[in-house]
Order: C-alpha cells, then structure tokens, then sequence
C-alpha cells in the first residue's frame, strides 16, 4: 500500500467515494440489472461491454480485460501513478488523507523485531561467543551468516529486556512479540544461550525468530516466535525472502523442512531454497509459492516423519495447482547433512531424479505390504485405486498401468477398482439390490426415462461405435448415473471383443438399464446427421463445463474482492475473461 499516507485513511476514502459515480462523470453509464454499463474507455467499441458494480466497487470491460477497483480506474483514466489517483480522488472529494502514523500498530512490532534482530546479530559478530562457535562448527562460512543474519542470545536472563528498555521499547511489548516472559513480577528473556535465526518476510520485514540451543541435551531444539500480530507461520516459508529471485530463474522451488536445511543448500550453491519450518505445509504456504513458481521439490527428512511431511504436502501443493516431485536424500538424515557430505552436483543429481507426486504415492502405498501375497497385492490396488482417482484422466491412465504392473494383474482390474461404477453393471445381479449400497437399484418405473445429451451419446455409440473412445474421455458428460452405468457397459464390451455387440450389451445389462436403453433407441430411429448430432452434443457439454467454471471464477472473485487481494482479483479476472471469450466462441460455433 502507500507509503505516505495511512491505511486506514486510504481504505476510508476508498469507502467514501463511490465508483459509479467517480466513472459517470466520464464514461456515461446506464443501468443494466443489479450493475451499471456503458461504452469502455479503455479500448475501442460500439457496444458497451464495460460495467460497473456498485456493490462490490469494480469495473471490469469483458472484451479488453481491463479490471479493478476506483483508485485503478482513475490511475488508468487519467494516467496517474497510484498514490497521484489516490490524492486526486481525496482532492476532488475534499477529503484529507492522513499521513502515514509513525506508530502504525504493525510497523511498531516489525521494528521491535528489527532491533531484537540487530542486537543478536551485534551480540553473534562483536565478540568471541558460544553461538558464533557452534555455527562455525557446523560449518557455515561468515558470508553466509550474514546474509541469514544468524545471531545470539546470552545466557543472561536480561540482556534484551534491559536494551529494549533502554530504547524505550516497553515490555508488554516484549511479551507479546514471544521476546520476554513474565513471572513473578519479573520480566525476563525468553531465548537465552541460543543461536537466533531471524524469520524475514518477503517484503524484507523481521516477522519472528527460531533460536536453536547450542548442545543437544538443551530443550527444546528450536524455541520458536508464539504466534502473534506480525507473525503468522502458517503464511510464511523460511527463506523465501532471500530465495525468491533465484526461484524465479531456476523455474522451481526446493522445499525442506528446517532452518539448517536452507542454510547449508544455500552455501553449497543451490539457492532456489525454502523451508516450512517443521510444521506441515498449509494451504497458505502453497498459494505463497505459487506467486513464484508451480513447480515444488520437496526434499524432506529421511525419517518417517519426513516421509509422512511429503505425502501431505505433496496433496496440498497439488491441490494448490503445483505440479510436485519429491526427493528424500540417500546419504544422511536431512538434505543439509547430504549436501555437506556429497555437495551440490550430487544433491542436484537428486533433484533430477526427484519422483512425480503419482509414482511417489504409488511407492509409498507399497509400504508394509507384501506384493508376493494375495492379500498384499489386493490392499495395494486398493490403495492405488484411491490415489489414482483423484487424478485427471490422462494421468489416469499412466498410472493405472503402472499399478496393474506392479501388482500382476490386469489394468481393466484396477480400472474397475478405480472406477467402482464399472463394477455394478459388470458383475451384475449378484453385486446389487444390497442395502442402501451404491447400485441399489430403482425399478423402471421410477427411473426417469434417459433424455438430452446423455441419450444421444448412447445411441451414437451403439450405433457408431467410433464415437466411443471420445466419450469415454470425457469423465462426468453423462448427467444421469444410470446413462453413466450403461455407457460402462458399452465401452467395456467395445475394449473387450474390439467390436460391439448390441445383443452382448444388453446381455450385460441389467433388466431396467436394458428398457432404458432400448427406450432410447426406439425413441429415436435414425438421425438426420449423425456428425452434427455429436458435435452438438460435445458442445452443449464443453459449454456446459466452462459455464460451471464461469460460475466458480464469479464466486471467488466476490470471496477476493472482501478480502481486498487486489493481486488475485487480477488474475481471477483475466481467467474470467477467457473462459467468457471461449464461452462465446462457444456459442458462435452453434
Ligand atoms: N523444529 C521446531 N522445534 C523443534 C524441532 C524442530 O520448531 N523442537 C522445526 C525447526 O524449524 C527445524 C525444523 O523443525 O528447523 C526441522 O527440524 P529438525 O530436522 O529437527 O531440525 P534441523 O533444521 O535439521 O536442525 P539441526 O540440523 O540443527 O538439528
Ligand atoms: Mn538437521
């Protein structure tokens, strides 16, 4: 935000100002539903594609993109720096923006932070210590020290207590900030005789500390800021302050899990380095380093806990859309006792060699299970089938081979297992009519009849059976479970005998799903155009797809616009804008 004027005054003039109006006086607007609308003045039209909400305080063109809030409209329009828009707009407003307070709430614990960091770091360079000696011991260079800005804290129970004091910091501050403790009346340090690592945000700002106890016998290892206003673990890496440029240049991101980690990557050349600080990673820390890079390794302990740490960090990044691979170091128990022992070239031959998030689950889903036993093999397709349902079709496919193999059996197996809607329409009675179970069947009557789309795909694949490897892409076309269950049925005859066989078909199928098929061939004889028809249908299907994204993209940019990201209300705008631009196309093409 600005540097000359405060927050909240911004935010206070942001709210009394109303972009309707600030627009209308250059753009004339007309009021179209809930918003307003009128010709863009940012790009050339004949027909008004640009609106205004006066709900939610935007403007947004569909056809040039352009997006954003009031002070962005006036930065755009009138060609302004951000902070020349925000004082025109106050100016013209007759409001008085405040400047920016010294003793901004915030700014006062980030300096308090600063001067801690600055004491231990006087405290680690000035004089002979047992903190500097440690790191020397393990072998960090000074260089290197310095950049982390690595410190210490004495054994005494006053030392920063009473230098903080000096500099009129008061204690209640101290406490907060986890840098002093109380007890009995007394304020005391809270990190004593320890190495302090400084945890630095990436704009550059001491959000808290890590202090590392000098001998082994001291607990606990790692005293750690508490969380407070400034500091959040959840929402930062460590690290990532000093790592970031190198992470874009490298195009990926080395994720470990302790301080020491990043710090010996760092010396040994491999600067694309972050730390998530022993917890487990958060959906927060994936969307941090998704503004850099999607592409994480995750290079964690070698122990169990390490283990378990990738797996789940390896589904929240992939959930974040991050494409993950995962290393565990062969030599030592964590990547900074490899790369000290092995050095950079042989920790890089790792990263090369790092395993994708399918074929790293696969492996992990072996573990404790004996292949060479029924039992075991049928618990890893079970496991695998899991993993692998999650995934997207393509990938689908190369791993269902990949566990078919590993397991001995078939892939139409673990397909199957995949996709349990497989298996009620091929075992067919035996596996139905349970209790309540998926496959409990409704009687024809009150099966609704199969109508649209969905029975247009069936016929045209009874009859061309061409068209079924395209349709069987497509997961989810089908809108009713019950043309999802018959289609089953058709594509696996179809792979099995390499042909289709209407009398086999129906064979297999069960008695309701048969009168609904056959209901729906009757219905309709023969098309006109059988090409058209699937072309249609694929069409009504993709615009069907991109209208359920338009609405998603619509939900999260009002969730973003409240929470004031002005960052992602970008991108979520420029995604809205081209899934709109395909959904047009879309139509046009009908
Ligand atoms: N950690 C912590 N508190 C502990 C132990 C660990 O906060 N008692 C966090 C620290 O951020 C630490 C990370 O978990 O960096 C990883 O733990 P570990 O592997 O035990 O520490 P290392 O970073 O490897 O430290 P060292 O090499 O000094 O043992
Ligand atoms: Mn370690």
């Amino acid at each position: 935000m600005s540097f000359f004027y405060s927050k909240d005054s911004i935010e206070d003039l942001k709210e009394r100002v109303n972009i309707v109006d600030v627009v209308g006086r250059v753009v004339p607007l007309k009021r179209s539903g809930s918003n307003y609308k009128g010709i863009c003045p940012f790009h050339n039209e004949k027909t008004p594609s640009f609106v205004v909400s006066e709900q939610k305080q935007i403007f947004t063109c569909f056809g040039c993109g352009a997006t954003g809030n009031v002070f962005e409209f006036m930065k755009r329009y009138y060609n302004l720096e951000y902070i020349e828009a925000v004082e025109k707009l106050a100016d013209e407003y007759g409001i008085t923006l405040e400047k920016r307070n010294r003793d901004d709430r915030r700014d006062r614990y980030y300096e308090v932070n600063r001067l801690a960091a600055a004491f231990f770091y006087r405290a680690f360079t000035e004089k002979a210590n047992r903190g500097y000696s440690y790191m020397k011991r393990r072998g960090i260079a000074p260089p290197v020290l310095k950049k982390f800005g690595i410190g210490y804290a004495d054994p005494e129970w006053t030392s920063l207590v009473d230098y903080m004091n000096s500099q009129g910091v008061d204690n209640k501050m101290l406490i907060e900030l986890g840098l002093a403790a109380e007890s009995k009346g007394r304020v005391y340090d809270k990190f004593r005789n320890r190495v302090m690592f400084p945890i630095i945000n990436t704009s550059g700002k001491v959000i808290g500390f890590g202090g590392r106890a000098l001998s082994d016998e001291d607990n606990p290892k790692y005293l750690n800021s508490p969380e407070n206003i400034v500091f959040k673990k959840k929402n930062n890496l460590y690290g990532l302050n000093i790592s970031r440029q190198s992470v874009g240049k490298e195009g990926f991101i080395i994720l470990v899990e302790g301080y020491m980690d990043v710090i010996a990557l760092y010396q040994s050349g491999v600067h694309n380095v972050a730390a998530s600080l022993g917890t487990a990673l958060t959906e927060n820390q994936a969307a941090l380093i998704k503004r850099y890079t999607d592409n994480v390794v995750l290079s964690y302990d070698a122990d169990s806990a390490g283990r378990n740490a990738a797996l789940r960090g390896m589904d929240i990044l992939k959930n974040a859309g991050c494409k993950v691979r995962v290393l565990h170091v062969s030599d030592g128990k964590d990547p900074d006792e490899f790369v000290k022992k092995n050095g950079r070239e042989a920790f890089m031959k790792l990263i090369d060699n790092a395993l994708p998030y399918g074929d790293y689950k696969l492996d992990a889903a072996k573990s404790g299970l004996d292949l060479s036993s029924n039992e075991g093999r049928i618990d890893y397709i079970k496991r695998a089938a899991e993993i692998i349902s999650s995934m997207s079709p393509v990938e689908r496919d190369i791993y269902i081979a990949k566990a078919a193999k590993e397991a001995g059996v078939s892939e139409s197996a673990v397909r199957m297992e995949v996709s349990p809607e497989y298996a009620g329409s091929v075992h067919g009675e035996a596996l139905r009519g349970g209790s309540g179970g998926r496959g409990a069947e409704k009687s024809p009557g009150d099966e609704e009849i199969i109508a649209g789309r969905d029975r247009d795909l069936l016929i045209l694949a009874m009859r061309r059976e061409h068209y079924i490897d395209t349709i069987s892409t497509m997961t989810e076309i089908f809108s009713q479970e019950s043309s999802a269950r018959i289609f089953n049925v058709i594509e696996k005859d179809y792979r099995e005998n390499g042909a289709l066989d209407e009398n086999r078909v129906m064979d297999a199928l069960t008695d309701s799903d048969r009168m609904l098929l056959k209901e729906a061939c009757d219905s309709t004889p023969f098309y006109e155009d059988e090409e058209k028809v699937f072309r249609d249908c694929m069409r009504d299907w993709k615009l069907s797809c991109l209208t359920e994204e338009e609405e998603k993209i619509i939900t999260m940019l009002s969730l973003a616009d409240e929470t004031g990201d002005d960052r992602k209300l970008k991108t979520l705008m420029e995604r809205l804008k081209i899934i709109q631009m395909d959904i047009q196309a879309e139509r046009n093409l009908g």
